[in-house]
Formats: structure tokens, sequence, C-alpha cells
């Protein structure tokens, strides 16, 4: 059967999208605490409290005990640790992640810790952010603290999420923090810097974690379709698939990807672009590049971004089914992502994320009766194990435990197994929460 006894079951968040407390204990501004303050977010929401998890912690990870969950993704705020950045340590802040991992382990749940989930100290922001050429020095040394911290206990280790977010989304097309629109020639410099900070990130963890580590990026799976299934179409989805062209090259895959995991820019990047792009001596490769565990990806729906200016995508069909989010949905992505990436990076695949945001409500029986959740998670989780039949796949987490707050979306969107309302933090395990738990406890048999 597909899915390993070791498999990993899970479900994700990120720091600034549940933790709130924004200023308590110690913790320092981050892009987002500022950027929401001042309008760009729908109805003006912020993460200032978000779901309080900071103050909640062990009821929440009782709920994900409640809801089987083996395995828990999470963020470290950078600046909750290190409030301007870099320098000062804020120990009330290290304290947090630091019982947030015992209380894990207590309840039987493996912690997977990702590094850098878009939430940018402000004080580094205001020093340049990415665009200087010392932040990838800032990052190791922020890494040091949490790994010196957390990497006795925790063995699952993230670098970004999503990098093509951080820099498409916040930096090309400034629709997330910090909402700037930069020229190419900047989004190369912030893109090498952030390759450096993640390797000088994996060989701190390499050398100092204090137990055997498994490392990984985890960015988002932009998968082309295959028109049928014959070979001649699957071989032009897998080619399409890591094409990395034109002047949205940041969200790409193959941006992020080919340097951290094949040790070179992609060719036609590099044709197109040329001495542009910044060039790295053998030793900076040698760093980007270092070995890592396994390919960790966010998955939720199949690419193409539309790169003809047409903005019409191909993933989009007249009438097709797709989320609150208005995001397509594409069930078969979940087969083809892990079984292209493997066959181009040759590594173990862990869904880092998938999931899907809907009109959740309580129902009058007190209930969340959240069928098209199951629907959804079902569809693609078949195709998952058809995946797992064929490459290494260790996990999956579902985005997200908990509703969230959803970025520039402010609180409208739900993604949550667990709902939250957010007037008054109440929580409520929804139905697709008792279905995960099945498909956990059956380790995959009931999809
Ligand atoms: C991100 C999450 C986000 C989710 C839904 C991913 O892009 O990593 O932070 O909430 O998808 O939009």
């Amino acid at each position: 059967m597909a899915f390993k006894d070791d498999f990993l079951w899970g479900a994700a968040a990120a720091s600034y999208q549940i933790e709130g407390a924004w200023n308590q204990d110690g913790k320092g501004p981050n892009i987002w605490d500022i950027a929401a303050k001042y309008n760009h977010i729908k109805h003006n929401e912020t993460g200032e409290e978000a779901i309080d998890h900071y103050n909640r912690m062990k009821d929440d990870v009782a709920l994900m005990k409640a809801i089987g969950l083996k395995a828990y993704r999470f963020s470290i705020s950078w600046a909750r640790v290190l409030p301007e950045g870099t320098g000062r340590v804020n120990e009330a802040g290290v304290r947090f992640y630091s019982d947030l991992v015992d209380e894990l382990i207590k309840n039987g749940i493996e912690p997977l810790v990702t590094l850098y989930h878009w939430d940018y100290p402000y004080a580094l922001h205001c020093r340049g952010g990415w665009l200087n050429d010392e932040s990838s020095e800032w990052f190791l040394e922020y890494t040091k603290v949490v790994v010196d911290a957390l990497s006795d206990r925790v063995k699952y280790w993230m670098t970004f999420n999503e990098p093509q977010c951080v820099l498409g989304v916040g930096y090309l097309d400034g629709a997330f923090a910090p909402f700037q629109k930069c020229s190419p020639p900047e989004l190369f410099r912030m893109g090498a810097n952030m390759f450096l900070s993640h390797g000088k990130a994996v060989k701190y963890l390499r050398e100092n974690a204090r137990q055997r580590v498994y490392i990984s990026m985890a960015p988002y799976a932009s998968t082309m379709m295959p028109a049928n299934d014959s070979k001649e179409a699957v071989d032009k989805a897998y080619e399409d698939t890591f094409k990395c062209t034109g002047p949205r090259f940041a969200y790409t895959m193959a941006y992020f990807s080919d340097p951290v995991y094949l040790g070179h820019y992609p060719e036609d990047l590099v044709a197109e672009y040329g001495s542009m792009i910044p060039e790295f001596s053998a030793e900076q490769w040698a760093l980007v590049s270092a070995p890592l565990d396994f390919y960790g990806v966010n998955i939720y729906y199949h690419g193409g971004y539309p790169d003809d200016g047409s903005g019409y995508e191909s993933n989009w069909y007249k009438g097709c089914p797709h989320t609150d989010i208005g995001w397509p949905i594409t069930p078969s992505t979940m087969y083809y992502s892990p079984v292209f990436l493997y066959k181009r990076y040759g590594l173990p695949v862990m869904i880092t994320e998938n999931g899907m945001s809907e009109h959740d409500w309580v129902f009058l029986d007190g209930k969340v009766h959240d069928v098209y959740r199951i629907d959804f998670t079902q569809r693609y989780l078949r195709e998952l194990s058809r995946a797992a039949d064929e490459v290494p796949v260790i996990g999956y987490m579902h985005w997200s435990v908990m509703d969230n707050y959803e970025w520039a979306e402010g609180y409208d969107k739900r993604f949550g197994l667990i709902y939250v309302d957010y007037r008054t933090q109440e929580r409520i395990i929804k139905d697709s929460g008792e279905w995960y738990k099945r498909v956990i406890e059956s380790n995959g048999k009931i999809l």
C-alpha cells in the first residue's frame, strides 16, 4: 500500500497567521505588523491578535492531539526571537518555541520547523532587507539562535516557505508585505541573498544540530497539467513545469529549486538575463547547493502563470470548480507534482502544505459541516497515494490546522481543520478534522 508505516500525517500553520501577541513579552515588529496598520489588508485587519495561539498554545496542542496529528509544521517569528533582527535575543520568545516543542513531543506529535514564513523583522527591512548583502549573515545569526535552542528535539527543518511568494508577491507585484515593486536586477540580488541565507542555515544545521536532521526548502508547486495521459503530453508538461523565463521568473519552481537542488541557475533564465544575475563563486555554489534530505513542497493547484500577459491561466476552464479564495481544484497536481519533482531533483517528497478555503460557519447543531473540504482532501490524497506508489513520499501536512489570518485577505478565508470564532477565540473541530483523524488512524486506507 502507498503510505509507509512511518508516514508523517500532519498539519501546518505559520507564526504571523496564528500567534497574535504582536508586542507581547518583548517581541519586535515585523513587516506584516507594520504593513497591516496601513490599509493594505482587506477590512484593515491585522495579525495583532490573530488566533492568540501564543497565549493558548497548550490548548491548541491538545486539539492537535484530539485530531490525531502525528506531525505539526510551524514557523518561528524571527522578531519574537531577535526583536531587532540581530543582536539582542528575547529569551521569552525562545522559551515560547521551546515550550511548544516540549508540548508537541509530550503529546506524541513530531515538530517540523520552518525558519522563515514571511514575517521579516521590520528593523532589518529598514536596513535594506534582502537587498542588503549582509542579509544572509543576519539570517545565519537568527538560525543559530533557533538551532541552538531547538535542535536537540527538532529533526525536520525547512529554511524558506514559498520563496516565490517572498520575492514575487512581496517585491514584484507588491501584494504582500512589504508591498514593494522592484526591478529584475533588484529581484535577482534579493534572490541571491536568499540562496546564501538558505545555504548558511543548512551548513549551520549540519555542523551544529544536536542530532541527525532532515532539511529542505518549501517552495510551492506550479506543475503543469498534461493535456492527456500520453507520454508526449506528460513529457511536455514536465518540460513546461520547469521553464523559467520572462519577467515573472520569481514565481517559478525552477528559479528557487535548480540553484539549491542542482547547483546552477536554470539555463533558460541565464540565456535571457545573463550577467544581470549575480554570479556565485565556486565556494558559494557549494554552500547554496549543499545536499538536502527531502523536497518539501506546498501543493494547491496546477500551475501556470500567465507569462504571455493574457491573464488566462492554463489551469482554468469555463465553470472550473474553485475554492473560496478563487483557486482551481485540480487534484491530479498531487500526483504529477511529486512524480515530476522526484524525476528532476531525486529526493523523497514531503507535502508541506495542501488544503482549501471555504465559507465555513457554525451550523444550528453547533458543528461545522465542511463536506467540501473532506471531498477536496480525499481527492487530493487519492492522487498522492497514486504518486506514493511510484516515488518516495514521506509526509503530508494539511493547511491549515486552524482557521487563521490569511495575509492580505485578513480573516476572510478559512483554511482550518479547526474552526475559530475570531471574536471569542472559541475553537470547534470541523467535520474535516474528525474525518482526517480517521484517515490518519487508517494510514490512508479509508481514502
Ligand atoms: C502559504 C500560507 C497560506 C496558504 C493559503 C500558502 O501560500 O504558505 O501561509 O496561508 O498558502 O493561501
